[in-house]
């Protein structure tokens, strides 16, 4: 089978790119799972003896980094997918992943949903008053489960004092580090996903009111953040490392408004606000100088450029068109 699996890796992919670098890095990995030496720059472990367990598989950055962790070669049956609602991770199970329940408010749910696991991805949950509380019942669980890695989705801006959502990453972090086994914090910053929407209410209201004191900032998408999180979870050389994941530009309010008019040919008038917070919709930060961090990670562990912003409302062009026609 493995010898199926590598043929015509490489054809005429132009080195260098996104492609060509995806390919590396799966065909590093094969070779390792198939028991020989990987013979390029990757230098990919043998990861074909560890059972990666994803928490929270049913979301939306955990199902992104199953399909990543798939494309790569990762067997389904090294993938043990954790989530409330494993009912909808179906057609993994039939492919041989094992799909378990698993609820971080519920701690005796964990150690059978983490048996066997040997690194985790912990994903993040949302804002709850008991966050890290629930984080650090799935790393007591992972630990007693025998988890000898925990990768975790953290946050850019963990040493702000305040902000409850850095209070929350940062606790969490120094719980992983005191657990006594390796870890690799993720530190993401914003999503760029969510600026669809954001473009697209700016071309409804024909305007948008930038702050002056708005921090520009690195945001990066989702796939990003995935492809950086599956490289960690089979790679090596990450152990007790963090790693700030960004995009490769800084962004503003009005660059948003510039590339939604480019891209739809509908004019934003681009308003100046008073400054302060209050008017900024969520994920504008204003006054969080660390929210500047841009990193170059993204390319460091996935190979690949990270998505721009342009690129990204391109992709949803047609949500732009239709908020324009109203
Ligand atoms: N960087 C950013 O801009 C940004 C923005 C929003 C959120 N975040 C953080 O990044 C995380 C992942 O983002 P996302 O887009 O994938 O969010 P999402 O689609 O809302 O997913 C939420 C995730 O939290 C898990 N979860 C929630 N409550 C849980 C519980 N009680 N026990 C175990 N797992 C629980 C869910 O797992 P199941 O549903 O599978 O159980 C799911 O993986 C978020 O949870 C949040 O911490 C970052």
């Amino acid at each position: 089978m493995c010898g199926t699996l590598f043929n015509g890796v490489g054809g005429n992919l132009r080195r260098g790119s996104r492609r060509w670098h995806s390919i590396a890095f799966a065909t590093a990995f094969l070779f390792a799972a198939c028991g020989g030496e990987a013979p390029d720059e990757a230098g990919a472990p043998d990861t074909s003896e560890e059972r990666i367990i994803v928490s929270g598989a049913s979301g939306q950055l955990g199902g992104l980094v199953v399909e990543e962790l798939l494309a790569l070669g990762v067997e389904p049956s090294q993938l043990i997918l954790v989530s409330r609602t494993p009912e909808g991770l179906e057609e993994y199970a039939q492919a041989g992943a094992s799909t378990r329940y698993g609820d971080f408010s519920e701690p005796e749910s964990l150690p059978a949903a983490y048996e066997g696991g040997t690194r985790m991805l912990l994903i993040s949950i949302s804002p709850v008053p008991d966050r890290v509380e629930w984080h650090q019942s799935a790393i007591d669980a992972a630990v007693q489960a025998g988890v000898q890695h925990i990768v975790y989705t953290s946050s850019v801006d963990v040493d702000n004092p305040s902000t409850t959502s850095a209070f929350d990453h940062r606790s969490t972090e120094e719980y992983i580090r005191a657990s006594g086994v390796a870890w690799t914090m993720l530190r993401n910053h914003l999503y760029a996903n969510g600026l669809v929407n954001q473009a697209a209410n700016m071309l409804s209201e024909g305007s948008v009111v930038v702050q002056p004191d708005e921090v520009p900032t690195a945001y990066v998408a989702r796939e990003d953040c995935a492809a950086a999180a599956a490289s960690v979870l089979i790679g090596s050389g990450h152990e007790n490392r963090a790693y700030d994941i960004t995009g490769s530009e800084l962004v503003t309010r009005s660059d948003i408004a510039r590339i939604a008019s480019d891209l739809t040919g509908a004019s934003v008038e681009v308003v100046e606000g008073e400054g302060g917070d209050e008017q900024a919709p969520a994920g504008v930060m204003a006054g969080f100088d660390s929210y500047e961090v841009m990193s170059d990670a993204v390319r460091e562990l996935t190979g690949r450029d990270p998505i721009t912003v342009a690129e990204l409302l391109e992709a949803h062009r047609d949500v732009l068109l239709e908020a324009v026609e109203g």
